[in-house]
Protein backbone atom coordinates (compact mmCIF):
# COMPACT_ATOMS: atom_id res chain seq x y z
CA UNK A 1 0.00 0.00 0.00
CA UNK A 2 1.25 3.45 -1.00
CA UNK A 3 1.66 5.88 1.99
CA UNK A 4 0.60 9.28 0.12
CA UNK A 5 -2.68 10.33 0.98
CA UNK A 6 -4.52 10.78 -2.68
CA UNK A 7 -5.32 14.08 -1.11
CA UNK A 8 -1.43 14.74 -2.08
CA UNK A 9 -2.21 14.06 -5.28
CA UNK A 10 -5.61 15.34 -5.76
CA UNK A 11 -5.36 18.06 -3.86
CA UNK A 12 -2.89 18.32 -1.34
CA UNK A 13 -3.91 17.05 2.58
CA UNK A 14 -3.73 20.00 5.18
CA UNK A 15 -1.67 18.96 7.68
CA UNK A 16 0.12 15.98 6.27
CA UNK A 17 3.29 15.43 7.90
CA UNK A 18 4.08 12.08 7.38
CA UNK A 19 7.18 11.20 5.36
CA UNK A 20 6.30 9.65 2.03
CA UNK A 21 7.52 5.79 1.39
CA UNK A 22 10.55 6.14 -1.69
CA UNK A 23 10.71 2.90 -4.16
CA UNK A 24 8.38 -0.32 -3.63
CA UNK A 25 7.20 -1.27 -0.28
CA UNK A 26 8.72 -4.44 1.17
CA UNK A 27 7.35 -8.11 -0.16
CA UNK A 28 5.66 -9.86 2.45
CA UNK A 29 8.88 -12.66 2.36
CA UNK A 30 11.05 -9.81 3.26
CA UNK A 31 8.62 -8.39 5.63
CA UNK A 32 8.76 -12.37 7.14
CA UNK A 33 12.34 -12.60 7.39
CA UNK A 34 12.41 -9.10 8.59
CA UNK A 35 9.93 -10.22 11.04
CA UNK A 36 11.79 -13.52 11.84
CA UNK A 37 15.17 -12.05 12.05
CA UNK A 38 13.88 -8.81 14.56
CA UNK A 39 12.56 -11.36 16.60
CA UNK A 40 15.09 -13.80 17.27
CA UNK A 41 16.94 -11.79 19.78
CA UNK A 42 20.24 -9.97 20.01
CA UNK A 43 21.07 -10.15 16.45
CA UNK A 44 24.96 -9.86 15.13
CA UNK A 45 24.30 -6.43 13.49
CA UNK A 46 23.26 -4.24 17.06
CA UNK A 47 20.02 -4.95 19.36
CA UNK A 48 17.28 -5.91 18.42
CA UNK A 49 15.42 -2.48 18.78
CA UNK A 50 18.36 -1.12 16.72
CA UNK A 51 17.14 -3.98 14.14
CA UNK A 52 13.46 -3.29 14.39
CA UNK A 53 14.40 0.64 13.91
CA UNK A 54 16.94 0.15 11.22
CA UNK A 55 14.74 -1.73 9.09
CA UNK A 56 12.03 0.45 9.56
CA UNK A 57 13.68 3.69 8.78
CA UNK A 58 14.98 2.12 5.40
CA UNK A 59 11.14 1.06 5.04
CA UNK A 60 10.38 4.75 5.15
CA UNK A 61 13.13 5.70 2.56
CA UNK A 62 14.58 7.88 5.35
CA UNK A 63 17.75 6.45 5.04
CA UNK A 64 19.70 3.29 2.64
CA UNK A 65 20.40 0.25 3.69
CA UNK A 66 24.04 0.95 3.64
CA UNK A 67 23.52 4.59 5.78
CA UNK A 68 22.03 2.51 8.37
CA UNK A 69 24.47 -0.11 8.24
CA UNK A 70 26.95 2.88 9.25
CA UNK A 71 25.25 4.08 11.50
CA UNK A 72 24.91 1.03 13.08
CA UNK A 73 28.58 0.72 13.13
CA UNK A 74 29.34 4.28 15.09
CA UNK A 75 26.57 3.22 17.31
CA UNK A 76 28.19 0.20 18.64
CA UNK A 77 31.71 1.47 18.98
CA UNK A 78 30.69 5.06 20.10
CA UNK A 79 32.57 6.25 16.97
CA UNK A 80 30.49 9.73 17.60
CA UNK A 81 32.73 10.26 20.85
CA UNK A 82 30.39 9.51 23.33
CA UNK A 83 30.70 5.80 23.60
CA UNK A 84 27.79 3.36 22.66
CA UNK A 85 24.34 5.36 21.47
CA UNK A 86 21.32 3.25 20.40
CA UNK A 87 20.56 3.51 16.54
CA UNK A 88 18.11 5.61 16.94
CA UNK A 89 20.26 8.45 18.68
CA UNK A 90 23.12 8.03 15.90
CA UNK A 91 20.21 8.57 12.94
CA UNK A 92 18.74 12.03 15.15
CA UNK A 93 22.62 13.06 15.00
CA UNK A 94 22.97 12.81 11.47
CA UNK A 95 19.56 13.77 10.79
CA UNK A 96 18.20 11.00 8.64
CA UNK A 97 15.56 11.26 11.08
CA UNK A 98 13.91 13.53 13.29
CA UNK A 99 12.65 12.98 17.20
CA UNK A 100 9.44 13.05 15.99
CA UNK A 101 10.03 9.87 13.21
CA UNK A 102 11.83 8.40 15.78
CA UNK A 103 9.13 7.95 18.43
CA UNK A 104 6.87 7.38 15.94
CA UNK A 105 8.95 4.35 14.65
CA UNK A 106 9.00 3.40 18.41
CA UNK A 107 4.97 3.25 18.42
CA UNK A 108 4.91 0.89 15.79
CA UNK A 109 7.63 -1.33 16.80
CA UNK A 110 5.43 -1.34 20.02
CA UNK A 111 2.87 -2.48 18.14
CA UNK A 112 4.56 -4.90 15.91
CA UNK A 113 6.40 -6.58 18.91
CA UNK A 114 3.18 -7.25 20.24
CA UNK A 115 1.69 -8.74 17.16
CA UNK A 116 4.21 -11.39 18.09
CA UNK A 117 2.78 -12.60 20.82
CA UNK A 118 -1.19 -13.47 20.51
CA UNK A 119 -2.07 -16.84 21.25
CA UNK A 120 -3.71 -19.14 18.41
CA UNK A 121 -2.18 -17.27 15.99
CA UNK A 122 0.78 -16.94 13.98
CA UNK A 123 1.62 -13.30 11.94
CA UNK A 124 2.62 -13.63 8.73
CA UNK A 125 3.59 -10.00 7.83
CA UNK A 126 2.32 -6.42 8.56
CA UNK A 127 -0.73 -5.45 6.27
CA UNK A 128 -0.47 -1.60 6.90
CA UNK A 129 -0.88 0.82 9.99
CA UNK A 130 -3.83 3.41 9.58
CA UNK A 131 -4.13 6.09 12.85
CA UNK A 132 -4.88 4.21 15.44
CA UNK A 133 -3.52 0.78 15.27
CA UNK A 134 -1.75 -2.16 13.01
CA UNK A 135 -2.92 -4.49 10.82
CA UNK A 136 -1.31 -8.07 10.68
CA UNK A 137 -2.02 -10.98 8.36
CA UNK A 138 -1.98 -14.17 10.61
CA UNK A 139 -2.85 -17.80 10.83
CA UNK A 140 -5.47 -18.61 12.96
CA UNK A 141 -3.68 -21.84 13.71
CA UNK A 142 -7.18 -23.72 15.65
CA UNK A 143 -9.13 -23.68 12.18
CA UNK A 144 -6.36 -23.15 9.93
CA UNK A 145 -7.65 -19.87 7.83
CA UNK A 146 -5.89 -17.00 7.15
CA UNK A 147 -6.97 -13.79 9.54
CA UNK A 148 -6.60 -10.08 9.18
CA UNK A 149 -5.65 -9.00 13.02
CA UNK A 150 -5.93 -5.28 14.31
CA UNK A 151 -3.65 -4.27 17.05
CA UNK A 152 -4.43 -1.29 19.53
CA UNK A 153 -1.85 0.50 20.70
CA UNK A 154 -1.39 0.86 24.54
CA UNK A 155 -2.49 4.36 24.88
CA UNK A 156 -6.08 2.87 24.57
CA UNK A 157 -5.63 0.89 28.00
CA UNK A 158 -5.47 3.27 30.06
CA UNK A 159 -9.51 4.40 29.27
CA UNK A 160 -11.66 1.91 30.57
CA UNK A 161 -14.53 3.60 29.00
CA UNK A 162 -12.94 2.86 25.23
CA UNK A 163 -12.06 -0.71 26.43
CA UNK A 164 -15.48 -1.47 27.60
CA UNK A 165 -17.14 0.19 24.56
CA UNK A 166 -14.41 -1.94 21.94
CA UNK A 167 -15.36 -5.36 23.64
CA UNK A 168 -19.23 -4.19 23.83
CA UNK A 169 -19.05 -3.29 19.63
CA UNK A 170 -16.87 -6.04 18.57
CA UNK A 171 -19.36 -8.69 20.37
CA UNK A 172 -21.59 -6.87 18.42
CA UNK A 173 -19.76 -6.47 14.92
CA UNK A 174 -19.22 -10.51 15.63
CA UNK A 175 -22.76 -11.22 15.01
CA UNK A 176 -23.44 -9.37 11.95
CA UNK A 177 -22.53 -11.30 8.70
CA UNK A 178 -22.97 -10.34 5.38
CA UNK A 179 -21.43 -10.35 2.16
CA UNK A 180 -20.36 -7.09 2.06
CA UNK A 181 -18.80 -6.46 5.34
CA UNK A 182 -15.98 -7.61 6.57
CA UNK A 183 -16.52 -10.33 9.19
CA UNK A 184 -15.80 -10.18 12.48
CA UNK A 185 -14.27 -12.98 14.29
CA UNK A 186 -12.92 -11.93 18.04
CA UNK A 187 -11.71 -9.35 20.27
CA UNK A 188 -8.93 -9.84 23.11
CA UNK A 189 -6.38 -8.81 24.81
CA UNK A 190 -2.87 -10.37 24.70
CA UNK A 191 -0.09 -8.59 27.30
CA UNK A 192 -1.67 -4.92 27.05
CA UNK A 193 -2.58 -5.13 23.95
CA UNK A 194 -6.17 -4.76 22.59
CA UNK A 195 -6.98 -6.98 19.09
CA UNK A 196 -9.26 -7.63 16.99
CA UNK A 197 -9.16 -10.28 14.57
CA UNK A 198 -11.25 -10.32 11.51
CA UNK A 199 -11.68 -12.21 8.15
CA UNK A 200 -8.41 -11.67 5.54
CA UNK A 201 -9.56 -9.73 2.07
CA UNK A 202 -6.81 -10.17 -0.35
CA UNK A 203 -7.44 -7.37 -2.54
CA UNK A 204 -7.09 -3.15 -2.46
CA UNK A 205 -9.62 0.08 -1.09
CA UNK A 206 -10.98 2.16 -2.75
CA UNK A 207 -8.57 4.92 -1.62
CA UNK A 208 -5.79 2.99 -3.37
CA UNK A 209 -8.02 2.79 -6.39
CA UNK A 210 -8.96 6.55 -5.72
CA UNK A 211 -4.34 7.80 -5.81
CA UNK A 212 -4.21 5.16 -9.20
CA UNK A 213 -7.15 6.16 -11.06
CA UNK A 214 -8.42 9.48 -9.56
CA UNK A 215 -11.87 9.27 -10.58
CA UNK A 216 -14.16 5.80 -10.84
CA UNK A 217 -17.08 5.62 -13.91
CA UNK A 218 -20.40 6.24 -12.26
CA UNK A 219 -21.45 2.87 -13.36
CA UNK A 220 -18.71 1.32 -11.03
CA UNK A 221 -19.41 3.84 -8.36
CA UNK A 222 -22.65 2.79 -8.09
CA UNK A 223 -22.05 -0.81 -7.86
CA UNK A 224 -20.09 -0.01 -4.96
CA UNK A 225 -22.15 2.48 -3.48
CA UNK A 226 -24.86 -0.37 -3.63
CA UNK A 227 -22.76 -2.62 -1.81
CA UNK A 228 -21.48 0.31 0.95
CA UNK A 229 -25.52 0.46 1.44
CA UNK A 230 -26.66 -2.78 1.43
CA UNK A 231 -23.86 -3.42 4.46
CA UNK A 232 -25.14 -0.33 6.08
CA UNK A 233 -28.53 -1.12 5.73
CA UNK A 234 -28.01 -4.58 7.39
CA UNK A 235 -25.65 -2.75 10.24
CA UNK A 236 -28.00 -0.34 11.01
CA UNK A 237 -30.92 -2.75 11.30
CA UNK A 238 -29.68 -4.27 13.85
CA UNK A 239 -28.55 -0.88 15.85
CA UNK A 240 -24.76 -0.29 14.49
CA UNK A 241 -23.55 2.64 13.27
CA UNK A 242 -20.07 2.52 11.45
CA UNK A 243 -18.92 6.39 12.06
CA UNK A 244 -16.04 6.43 9.69
CA UNK A 245 -17.24 5.06 6.16
CA UNK A 246 -14.18 6.37 4.04
CA UNK A 247 -12.55 5.65 1.13
CA UNK A 248 -9.94 3.48 3.21
CA UNK A 249 -12.37 1.40 5.28
CA UNK A 250 -13.85 0.26 1.83
CA UNK A 251 -12.17 -3.40 0.68
CA UNK A 252 -12.51 -4.46 -2.83
CA UNK A 253 -11.59 -8.31 -3.26
CA UNK A 254 -10.11 -9.52 -6.15
CA UNK A 255 -13.55 -10.58 -7.64
CA UNK A 256 -14.88 -7.31 -7.27
CA UNK A 257 -16.98 -7.53 -4.13
CA UNK A 258 -16.57 -4.30 -1.95
CA UNK A 259 -16.44 -5.10 1.79
CA UNK A 260 -16.97 -2.94 4.80
CA UNK A 261 -13.60 -2.35 7.23
CA UNK A 262 -13.64 -1.88 10.98
CA UNK A 263 -17.30 -2.41 11.52
CA UNK A 264 -17.46 -2.12 15.14
CA UNK A 265 -14.57 -0.83 16.22
CA UNK A 266 -15.07 1.86 19.14
CA UNK A 267 -13.58 5.26 19.07
CA UNK A 268 -11.21 6.19 21.55
CA UNK A 269 -12.25 9.87 21.61
CA UNK A 270 -15.15 12.16 20.16
CA UNK A 271 -15.59 12.18 16.22
CA UNK A 272 -14.19 15.45 16.38
CA UNK A 273 -10.79 14.48 18.28
CA UNK A 274 -10.52 11.96 16.24
CA UNK A 275 -10.39 13.63 12.91
CA UNK A 276 -8.46 16.12 13.98
CA UNK A 277 -6.10 14.20 15.73
CA UNK A 278 -5.95 12.16 12.80
CA UNK A 279 -5.69 14.78 10.83
CA UNK A 280 -2.72 16.12 12.64
CA UNK A 281 -1.07 12.84 11.79
CA UNK A 282 -1.88 12.99 8.45
CA UNK A 283 -3.26 9.75 8.79
CA UNK A 284 -6.74 10.79 7.91
CA UNK A 285 -8.48 13.75 7.61
CA UNK A 286 -11.89 14.82 8.60
CA UNK A 287 -12.87 15.23 4.43
CA UNK A 288 -15.78 12.47 4.56
CA UNK A 289 -17.25 13.38 8.52
CA UNK A 290 -20.69 14.04 9.21
CA UNK A 291 -22.14 17.37 10.52
CA UNK A 292 -23.73 16.00 13.46
CA UNK A 293 -20.35 14.14 14.50
CA UNK A 294 -18.53 17.21 14.14
CA UNK A 295 -21.21 19.05 16.54
CA UNK A 296 -20.67 15.97 18.46
CA UNK A 297 -24.25 15.03 18.68
CA UNK A 298 -24.38 12.38 21.75
CA UNK A 299 -27.22 10.68 19.61
CA UNK A 300 -25.55 9.62 15.89
CA UNK A 301 -28.23 7.66 13.84
CA UNK A 302 -27.79 5.79 10.22
CA UNK A 303 -28.29 9.13 8.19
CA UNK A 304 -24.38 9.95 10.02
CA UNK A 305 -23.18 6.92 7.90
CA UNK A 306 -25.29 7.79 4.69
CA UNK A 307 -23.92 11.29 4.77
CA UNK A 308 -20.08 9.73 4.67
CA UNK A 309 -21.45 7.35 2.26
CA UNK A 310 -22.47 10.40 0.16
CA UNK A 311 -18.50 12.32 0.54
CA UNK A 312 -17.27 8.98 -0.39
CA UNK A 313 -18.93 8.45 -3.21
CA UNK A 314 -18.55 12.04 -4.50
CA UNK A 315 -14.69 11.83 -3.95
CA UNK A 316 -15.11 8.32 -6.46
CA UNK A 317 -16.89 10.45 -9.42
CA UNK A 318 -15.43 13.07 -9.22
CA UNK A 319 -11.85 13.12 -8.12
CA UNK A 320 -11.99 15.43 -5.47
CA UNK A 321 -12.79 15.44 -2.10
CA UNK A 322 -16.43 17.69 -1.37
CA UNK A 323 -14.69 20.12 0.66
CA UNK A 324 -10.94 21.40 0.73
CA UNK A 325 -9.66 23.71 3.49
CA UNK A 326 -5.92 25.08 4.81
CA UNK A 327 -6.32 22.83 8.17
CA UNK A 328 -8.75 20.37 9.57
CA UNK A 329 -11.08 23.25 11.14
CA UNK A 330 -11.25 24.88 7.93
CA UNK A 331 -12.61 21.32 6.17
CA UNK A 332 -15.13 20.77 9.13
CA UNK A 333 -16.45 24.26 9.00
CA UNK A 334 -17.23 23.42 5.46
CA UNK A 335 -18.77 20.43 5.92
CA UNK A 336 -21.16 22.54 8.57
CA UNK A 337 -21.93 25.97 6.44
CA UNK A 338 -20.67 25.67 3.35
CA UNK A 339 -22.49 24.61 -0.16
CA UNK A 340 -21.47 21.50 -1.31
CA UNK A 341 -20.47 22.08 -5.43
CA UNK A 342 -22.77 20.19 -7.12
CA UNK A 343 -21.10 16.40 -8.10
CA UNK A 344 -22.06 17.14 -12.19
CA UNK A 345 -20.67 20.49 -11.87
CA UNK A 346 -17.28 19.24 -10.57
CA UNK A 347 -17.46 16.20 -13.56
CA UNK A 348 -19.98 17.17 -16.35
CA UNK A 349 -20.12 13.63 -17.29
CA UNK A 350 -21.71 12.88 -14.46
CA UNK A 351 -25.77 12.02 -14.98
CA UNK A 352 -28.16 14.71 -13.01
CA UNK A 353 -29.89 11.40 -11.35
CA UNK A 354 -26.31 10.50 -9.11
CA UNK A 355 -25.81 13.86 -8.79
CA UNK A 356 -29.29 14.58 -6.87
CA UNK A 357 -28.62 11.15 -5.02
CA UNK A 358 -25.17 12.71 -3.69
CA UNK A 359 -27.06 16.10 -2.74
CA UNK A 360 -29.60 14.39 -1.02
CA UNK A 361 -27.00 11.83 0.89
CA UNK A 362 -24.82 14.63 1.84
CA UNK A 363 -27.46 17.56 3.40
CA UNK A 364 -26.40 19.00 6.41
CA UNK A 365 -29.76 19.28 7.83
CA UNK A 366 -30.13 15.43 9.10
CA UNK A 367 -34.43 15.65 8.42
CA UNK A 368 -33.35 16.59 4.08
CA UNK A 369 -31.27 13.42 3.95
CA UNK A 370 -32.27 10.15 3.22
CA UNK A 371 -34.13 8.33 6.41
CA UNK A 372 -32.45 5.31 5.64
CA UNK A 373 -30.02 3.04 3.57
CA UNK A 374 -33.37 0.88 2.26
CA UNK A 375 -35.00 4.12 0.53
CA UNK A 376 -31.03 5.24 -0.92
CA UNK A 377 -30.78 1.78 -2.48
CA UNK A 378 -34.23 2.72 -4.06
CA UNK A 379 -32.81 5.79 -5.66
CA UNK A 380 -29.66 4.33 -6.84
CA UNK A 381 -31.01 1.14 -8.40
CA UNK A 382 -33.68 3.96 -10.51
CA UNK A 383 -30.22 5.72 -11.41
CA UNK A 384 -28.34 2.67 -12.37
CA UNK A 385 -31.58 1.59 -14.67
CA UNK A 386 -31.36 4.80 -16.28
CA UNK A 387 -34.31 7.07 -14.63
CA UNK A 388 -34.77 9.46 -12.06
CA UNK A 389 -34.20 8.93 -8.48
CA UNK A 390 -37.33 9.44 -7.29
CA UNK A 391 -36.94 10.73 -3.76
CA UNK A 392 -34.23 12.35 -4.68
CA UNK A 393 -35.94 13.77 -7.21
CA UNK A 394 -38.90 14.36 -5.85
CA UNK A 395 -36.64 16.19 -2.90
CA UNK A 396 -35.53 18.42 -5.45
CA UNK A 397 -38.76 19.33 -7.04
CA UNK A 398 -40.23 20.10 -3.96
CA UNK A 399 -37.75 22.28 -3.18
CA UNK A 400 -38.10 23.69 -6.55
CA UNK A 401 -41.70 24.31 -5.82
CA UNK A 402 -41.03 25.83 -2.13
CA UNK A 403 -38.73 28.03 -4.26
CA UNK A 404 -41.42 29.20 -7.09
CA UNK A 405 -44.22 29.93 -4.25
CA UNK A 406 -41.73 31.92 -1.73
CA UNK A 407 -41.14 34.20 -5.22
CA UNK A 408 -44.83 34.33 -5.84
CA UNK A 409 -45.40 35.74 -2.57
CA UNK A 410 -42.45 37.90 -2.38
CA UNK A 411 -43.82 39.17 -5.97
CA UNK A 412 -47.68 39.86 -4.66
CA UNK A 413 -45.89 41.59 -1.43
CA UNK A 414 -44.17 43.61 -4.01
CA UNK A 415 -46.85 44.95 -5.86
CA UNK A 416 -48.95 45.36 -3.10
CA UNK A 417 -46.69 47.75 -1.38
CA UNK A 418 -46.65 49.47 -4.74
CA UNK A 419 -49.93 49.78 -4.35
CA UNK A 420 -50.51 51.34 -1.28
CA UNK A 421 -49.59 55.18 -0.78
CA UNK A 422 -46.40 55.54 0.32
CA UNK A 423 -45.94 57.15 3.98
CA UNK A 424 -45.80 60.79 3.61
CA UNK A 425 -47.62 61.10 0.18
CA UNK A 426 -50.22 63.33 -0.41
CA UNK A 427 -53.88 62.05 0.50
CA UNK A 428 -55.29 63.67 -2.80
CA UNK A 429 -53.60 61.02 -4.94
CA UNK A 430 -55.52 58.20 -2.79
CA UNK A 431 -57.15 56.14 -6.00
CA UNK A 432 -60.55 56.45 -3.50
CA UNK A 433 -60.33 60.27 -2.86
CA UNK A 434 -59.67 60.64 -7.33
CA UNK A 435 -62.89 58.18 -7.44
CA UNK A 436 -64.86 60.26 -4.93
CA UNK A 437 -63.77 63.29 -7.01
CA UNK A 438 -64.93 61.65 -10.08
CA UNK A 439 -68.44 60.72 -8.91
CA UNK A 440 -68.93 64.25 -7.45
CA UNK A 441 -67.91 65.61 -10.51
CA UNK A 442 -70.46 63.16 -12.80
CA UNK A 443 -73.01 64.01 -10.42
CA UNK A 444 -72.52 67.70 -10.60
CA UNK A 445 -72.11 67.35 -14.56
CA UNK A 446 -75.39 65.66 -14.06
CA UNK A 447 -77.34 67.94 -12.23
CA UNK A 448 -76.15 70.87 -14.62
CA UNK A 449 -77.40 69.33 -17.63
CA UNK A 450 -80.72 68.94 -15.58
CA UNK A 451 -80.83 72.37 -14.66
CA UNK A 452 -80.36 74.03 -18.52
CA UNK A 453 -82.88 71.65 -20.03
CA UNK A 454 -85.32 73.08 -17.76
N1 LIG B 1 -9.48 -7.30 6.95
C1 LIG B 1 -8.42 -6.89 6.27
N2 LIG B 1 -7.85 -7.69 5.33
C2 LIG B 1 -6.76 -7.27 4.65
N3 LIG B 1 -6.16 -6.08 4.81
C3 LIG B 1 -6.68 -5.24 5.73
C4 LIG B 1 -7.83 -5.59 6.50
N4 LIG B 1 -8.12 -4.56 7.32
C5 LIG B 1 -7.21 -3.61 7.08
N5 LIG B 1 -6.33 -4.02 6.13
C6 LIG B 1 -5.19 -3.25 5.60
O1 LIG B 1 -4.56 -2.57 6.68
C7 LIG B 1 -4.49 -1.19 6.42
C8 LIG B 1 -4.62 -0.41 7.72
O2 LIG B 1 -5.93 -0.51 8.18
P1 LIG B 1 -6.49 0.44 9.32
O3 LIG B 1 -7.93 0.15 9.46
O4 LIG B 1 -5.63 0.34 10.54
O5 LIG B 1 -6.26 1.89 8.81
P2 LIG B 1 -6.95 2.65 7.60
O6 LIG B 1 -8.39 2.26 7.53
O7 LIG B 1 -6.12 2.45 6.36
O8 LIG B 1 -6.78 4.14 8.02
P3 LIG B 1 -7.37 4.91 9.26
O9 LIG B 1 -6.48 4.69 10.41
O10 LIG B 1 -7.36 6.31 8.79
O11 LIG B 1 -8.73 4.34 9.53
C9 LIG B 1 -5.60 -0.91 5.41
O12 LIG B 1 -5.35 0.21 4.64
C10 LIG B 1 -5.63 -2.19 4.61
O13 LIG B 1 -4.69 -2.10 3.56
MG1 LIG C 1 -9.57 0.88 8.41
Amino acid sequence: MSETSPQQHAQGAPGDTRPVTVGDPPSVADSEQAIKEATKGGSKGGTNLDTLVGRMVVEQGLATEEEVQHALQSSKDGSGGVGQLSLAHVLVDRQFVTKRQIARLRQMIEAERSGQQIPGYKILSKLGAGAMATVYKSRQLSLDRLVAIKVLPQKFTSNPQFVERFYAEGRAAAQLNHPNIVQAFDVGKANEYHYFVMEYVEGTTVYDDIMHKKRYKESEAIDIAMQMAEALHHAHERGLIHRDVKPKNIMLTTDGVAKLADMGLARAVSDKDAAEAEAGKAFGTPYYISPEQIRGETTVGPPADIYSLGATLYHMVTGSVPFEGKNPSAVMHKHLKADLVPPDHVNPKLSAGISEIIEMMMAKSVRKRYASCADLLLDLKDVRAGNKPAIAHKGVVSAAAFEDIVAAEAQAHAELAEAQPKSGGSPFTHPLFILVVAVAALSLAANLVLVLVR
